[in-house]
């Protein structure tokens, strides 16, 4: 009885189905069981303290369990607790989602976990508290980083696939190393190419896409998927495209300048071309918002709410003034 149930259970998770999966962890083959769930209560025959829990899992809530090995902790995991280190080799040093505060601590620079909130920009004024797996399919999917496809729980189906949506330099290694993860996960190597706003704006669905220069845009936040040379004035293609000055590492401001913040690039086919700088690139979410988290105000990636000599850094490097 018990073997048929694993058997039934492994089908439905597509192991015995030969069912393609992009997603690079915590799915098919690499999705072990005794990770995340414990087989009678118990894990490695030791009784769990506190447990068992729901579902059977090794702990007692989504966010505790996930963080238990992405909190720092596992060197091959990557980390994503603030303070972050595995990074440190990269410039800029941080992940290309960045980083939590622990699970029920208020977050001013990112995503709050578990603690209930209004979800901003929602038009159904839907409220929740957050975990790993409103936006992660712990079991496993073929989007990138396996993402969620519907990540309000209705009935979308966004892709965002390794590849298509998204290129990296670096794969993450199977099996996983410290080395492997600090590379493969890094921001540096990651290019954006399509699928962002409708994935973020799946939650945050009063950001409209917004055509360029064409109310309502001015009310509804900054415009996304609008590519820099697009041949309205607001935008300063050239120094975009030169990537020094003001706004960039080595402003001649004292103190001012940062890394050149992410972009979408509609033309790539790889992570070479997705690297390309030019006037098609396009300005989207994660051109200013970190997904999980930064050391900002509103997960943005550099202090435009805080203030200090950073606080138009990013600004300025669309928008030269
Ligand atoms: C990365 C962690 C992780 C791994 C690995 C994992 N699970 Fe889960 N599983 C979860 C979480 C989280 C839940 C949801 C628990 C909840 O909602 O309380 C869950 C729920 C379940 C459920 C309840 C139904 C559902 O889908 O919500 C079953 C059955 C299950 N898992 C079986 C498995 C089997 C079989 C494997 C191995 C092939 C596996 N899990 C591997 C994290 C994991
Ligand atoms: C037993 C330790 C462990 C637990 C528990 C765990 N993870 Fe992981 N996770 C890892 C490791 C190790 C990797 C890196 C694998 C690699 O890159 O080779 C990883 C990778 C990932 C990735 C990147 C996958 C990709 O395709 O690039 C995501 C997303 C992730 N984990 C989410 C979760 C979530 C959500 C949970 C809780 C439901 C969870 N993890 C629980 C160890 C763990
Ligand atoms: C599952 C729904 C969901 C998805 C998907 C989602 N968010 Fe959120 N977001 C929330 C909730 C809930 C809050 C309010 C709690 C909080 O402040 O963290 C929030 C708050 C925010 C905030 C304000 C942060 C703050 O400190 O108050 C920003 C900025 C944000 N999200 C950006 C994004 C971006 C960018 C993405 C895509 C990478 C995204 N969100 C995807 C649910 C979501
Ligand atoms: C609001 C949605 C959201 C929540 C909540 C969320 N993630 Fe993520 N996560 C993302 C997105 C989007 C990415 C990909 C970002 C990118 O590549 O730009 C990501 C990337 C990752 C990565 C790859 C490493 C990195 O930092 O880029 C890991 C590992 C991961 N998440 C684990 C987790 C764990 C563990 C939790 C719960 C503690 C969690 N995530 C909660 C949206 C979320
Ligand atoms: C990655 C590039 C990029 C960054 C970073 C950026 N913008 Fe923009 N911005 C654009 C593009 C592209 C447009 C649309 C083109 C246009 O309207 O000429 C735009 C349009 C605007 C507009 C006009 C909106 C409209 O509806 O016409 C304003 C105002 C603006 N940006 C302010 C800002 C501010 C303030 C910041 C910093 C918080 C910022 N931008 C950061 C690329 C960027
Ligand atoms: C050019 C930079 C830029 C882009 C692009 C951008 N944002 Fe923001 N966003 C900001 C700034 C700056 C704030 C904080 C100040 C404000 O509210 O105007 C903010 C605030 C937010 C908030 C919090 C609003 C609140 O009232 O609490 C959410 C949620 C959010 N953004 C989500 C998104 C999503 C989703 C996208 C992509 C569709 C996006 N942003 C694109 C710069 C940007």
């Amino acid at each position: 009885m018990i073997r048929v149930l694993i058997v039934l259970l492994l089908t439905s998770f597509g192991l015995y189905t030969g069912a393609v999966m992009a997603g690079e962890w915590h799915v098919g083959a690499s999705l072990v069981c005794s990770q995340c769930h414990a087989e009678h209560g118990s894990a490695g025959g030791e009784p769990i303290p506190g447990g068992p829990y729901s579902t059977l899992l090794l702990k007692g809530s989504i966010n505790e369990l996930c963080l238990s090995c992405h909190d720092g902790s596992d060197p091959t995991a990557p980390d994503v607790l603030a303070p972050v280190s595995m990074y440190a080799q990269a410039v800029p040093s941080e992940s290309a989602a960045g980083h939590f505060l622990s699970a029920g601590t208020m977050n001013l620079g990112g995503h709050t976990l578990g603690i209930t909130s209004a979800v901003p920009l929602n038009s159904a004024g839907r409220s929740l508290a957050l975990d790993c797996g409103n936006c992660h399919d712990y079991h496993g999917n073929t989007n990138y980083r396996n993402l969620r496809y519907d990540p309000t729980g209705g009935s979308d189906s966004i892709d965002i696939a390794a590849g298509v949506d998204v290129f990296w330099n670096a794969a993450p290694s199977n099996p996983p190393t410290p080395a492997g993860s600090a590379a493969a996960y890094a921001r540096v190597n990651i290019g954006y190419k399509s699928g962002w706003v409708q994935w973020c704006g799946s939650c945050h669905d009063q950001i409209a896409r917004n055509s360029p220069s064409i109310l309502p845009a001015h009310f509804n936040l900054h415009p996304s998927e609008v590519s820099i040379g697009q041949g309205s004035a607001h935008a300063s293609v050239n120094h975009w495209l030169a990537g020094s000055g003001e706004g960039f590492t080595g402003s001649p401001f004292t103190g001012e300048g940062i890394s050149r913040v992410p972009f979408l690039q509609p033309q790539a086919t790889d992570f070479a071309t997705s690297q390309q700088v030019q006037s098609t690139n396009m300005v989207f979410c994660g051109s200013c918002h970190a997904a999980h988290g930064t050391t900002n105000t509103m997960n943005l990636r550099w202090p435009y709410v805080d203030g200090g000599a950073n606080y138009l850094s990013g600004c300025q490097q669309c928008h030269h003034k």
